[in-house]
């Protein structure tokens, strides 16, 4: 897989390694095979710059942080964008109560199904009402039939907002606030580190850069959003009437999350239509 189902496959793993709920169902050599080339070249990058945040302290924490908002936001329906091989879905769904839809791109949507075909852990899921995975373009694909019905609503994109460029962005924003409005209102979380708040790169910083640019066939992070009040703003214009801003500091469940002494960086962006 190319492009930004790489990335996935790394964060894959990462779940798979810290023993979160239900993600061994989607364990695929070559997850392990990303997992460990990513971790050698990040190991080199922490011995020269051990004062770098830690690329899986920073995912460990970012995903509780995510959990937290679903478990606070309680919903009836989530519908999870980009969704990877995350096994949020399968998690949430093993308790009734919450129609679940995951979305990600035909390639990323059909590997998963193919996973979870595999085994019986995996057919028991694919056959609950309460969960539907999706294949489409969250830039493009139709949001509100996921929505539609009682709430509380939450829409979440893990994973997936770094990459997009202002345009992107924009387009992404406006779609879920228009979406849940419709729906009658609800919570979007995602996260996003603004620009100012990144560590400089330096050369090892630079060449890890550039090796990703290259996995992902050019989708490296986008560099347009410089603090945290563009991102409030690009949201407020998109229609949302609240946001609120937390870090790994703001939520004990990310600083337990996190392994010991790796320095977890994360911005998370809750925003909310009323
Ligand atoms: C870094 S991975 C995150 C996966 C998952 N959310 C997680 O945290 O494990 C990025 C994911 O975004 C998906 N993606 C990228 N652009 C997308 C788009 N326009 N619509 C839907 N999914 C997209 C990729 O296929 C990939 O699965």
């Amino acid at each position: 897989m190319g492009d930004l189902s790489v990335t996935a496959l790394y964060t894959c793993q990462t779940w798979i390694s810290a023993g979160l709920g239900c993600a061994e169902l989607f364990a695929m050599p070559d997850a392990k095979g990303v997992f460990d080339a990513t971790n050698a070249a990040l190991a080199l990058s922490r011995k020269l710059r051990p004062e770098l945040p830690s690329l899986r302290a920073s995912l460990l924490a970012r995903h509780a942080m995510i959990d937290h908002v679903l478990a606070a936001t309680a919903p009836r329906r989530v519908l999870e964008l980009a969704a990877g091989f995350s096994a949020r879905g399968a998690r949430t769904t093993n308790q009734p109560g919450v129609e679940y839809v995951e979305l990600d791109l035909p390639n990323v949507a059909r590997k998963k199904r193919a996973l979870l075909e595999a085994t019986a852990a995996g057919r028991a899921v694919l056959a609950r009402v309460s969960y539907r995975l999706q294949e489409g373009d969250a830039l493009v694909f139709p949001l509100d039939a996921a929505l539609r019905g009682e709430g509380p609503r939450l829409v979440i994109a893990e994973g997936l907002v770094p990459y997009l460029d202002a345009n992107a962005r924009r387009t992404l924003f406006t779609r879920v606030a228009a979406a849940l409005r419709e729906a009658g209102g609800g919570t979007f979380v995602f996260e996003r580190v603004p620009d100012e708040e990144l560590p400089a790169e330096g050369a090892v910083g630079g060449a890890l850069g550039w090796a990703m640019r290259r996995f992902t066939k050019g989708q490296g992070f986008a560099k347009d959003a410089k603090s945290r009040a563009v991102l409030r703003a690009e949201l407020a214009t998109a229609g949302f009437d609240e946001v609120v801003v937390t870090t790994p500091a703001d939520d004990a469940s990310a600083l337990g999350a996190a392994p010991a002494g790796e320095r977890a960086q994360v911005v998370l962006f809750v925003a909310r239509v009323a």
